[in-house]
């Protein structure tokens, strides 16, 4: 089934994952109020309003998502109130707000169809576009990260966020053909790196997936500095979740997964694995949050079917108790990529 069919509409589309079971991990009432980090198309927010009488709490970077906001909140009578801005905004826009605890809040990570189908937007390899990735007003774009950063900066970015083996063959290979051209378009990559390594891509065994997709998704993670926000939020929104109330997050890909599933085992106590990834709670005994259900969720057969987007998600979600957060921010340091950022500019 074309994704369109189940969309929210108009020129915008996007067909909302694992539906019911996100209202299921959310377990929402009437009257709650909610937040929905990742607004997109507004398709969980739209299936929530449908259900319960609650208010949404909304972002989403995307300017694109603005018109979809207003016209959903016109059919759900103001219950939303949307903010084109980054989900780590939260916490601040809810004591704007003089709301002080709210009863869940929903991260459905990754870009939605508005943004990989859109050419112009450059994220998807299929389709010739700018080098642009950029999901909001971000500083720097794929162009700058592709044409400007040094080569062995590439080549950790593309190891660190894409976990690709071959980074360092595609860094040179980048770098030996920018020195004679610039490299405008997604096509443009997407070849280079075809050449680079399509032949080892080829001889692997199992599951063939592109061999860009590995390097747009280290470069696409980069350019929205997306685990650093992901971790900015988890770490300034416990305290704004009500007793008992839920955070339930959708990932796309394996890296982004162990990073909730290394955060959400140590706010729940659950394992004292060392990742860098991960905070440290200091009180094991008495974790801020519990796992109510059993660890994760894929979508079913019939959903892949019907959204081949959907097959690589993954739902993890985690219950506030009534202990203290408390954590400790320098066990995630992303100085590093701080440095290599700086140099952009
Ligand atoms: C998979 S889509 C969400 C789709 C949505 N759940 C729906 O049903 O339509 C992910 C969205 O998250 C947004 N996004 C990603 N990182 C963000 C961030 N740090 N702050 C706000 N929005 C973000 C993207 O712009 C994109 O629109």
């Amino acid at each position: 089934m074309d994704s369109r069919n189940t969309s929210t509409g108009g020129p915008y589309y996007h067909t909302p994952v694992m539906t019911k079971k996100v209202l299921d991990a959310l377990s929402l009432r009437g009257g709650s109020v909610f937040v929905d980090g990742t607004f997109g198309g507004g398709g969980h927010s739209s299936a929530i309003l449908d259900l319960f009488d609650c208010i949404i709490i909304a972002t989403d970077r995307d300017v694109n998502s603005v018109p979809i906001a207003k016209k959903l909140n016109e059919k759900y009578q103001d219950r939303i109130n949307f903010y084109n801005a980054s989900y780590t905004q939260i916490p601040s826009l809810l004591d704007s707000l003089s709301i002080k605890k709210v009863d869940g809040l929903l991260l459905d990570l990754g870009v939605s169809s508005m943004q990989i189908d859109d050419p112009k937007r450059g994220f998807s390899f299929q389709n010739e576009g700018p080098l642009d990735m950029r999901m909001g007003k971000n500083a720097i774009s794929a162009f700058d990260v592709v044409n400007k950063m040094k080569e062995e900066h590439l080549s950790e970015i593309i190891r660190d966020f894409g976990e690709e083996k071959h980074s360092r063959i595609i860094a040179s290979r980048i770098n030996d053909y920018r020195q004679k051209n610039t490299i405008n378009t997604t096509t443009q990559l997407s070849d280079i790196i075809n050449d680079a390594v399509g032949n080892f891509y080829k001889k692997q065994k199992g599951a063939h997936i592109h061999p860009a997709t590995r390097t747009f998704q280290a470069i696409r993670v980069f350019v929205n500095n997306e685990f650093e926000e992901l971790y900015a939020l988890l770490m300034g929104i416990c305290d704004y979740i009500k007793l008992g109330g839920r955070i339930a997050i959708i990932t796309f890909h394996s890296l982004e997964d162990r990073i909730v599933k290394n955060i959400f085992d140590h706010l729940t106590g659950y394992s004292s694995s060392k990742s860098r990834y991960e905070p440290k709670i200091e009180d094991q005994t008495n974790p801020p949050f519990i796992y109510p259900d059993k660890k994760f969720y894929k979508p079913d057969g019939d959903e892949i079917t019907q959204n081949p987007r959907s097959r690589s998600a993954k739902l993890r979600y985690i219950q506030r108790t009534e202990h203290l957060f408390r954590e400790n921010l320098d066990i995630y340091s992303m100085t590093k990529y701080k440095r290599i950022l700086k140099e952009l500019k």
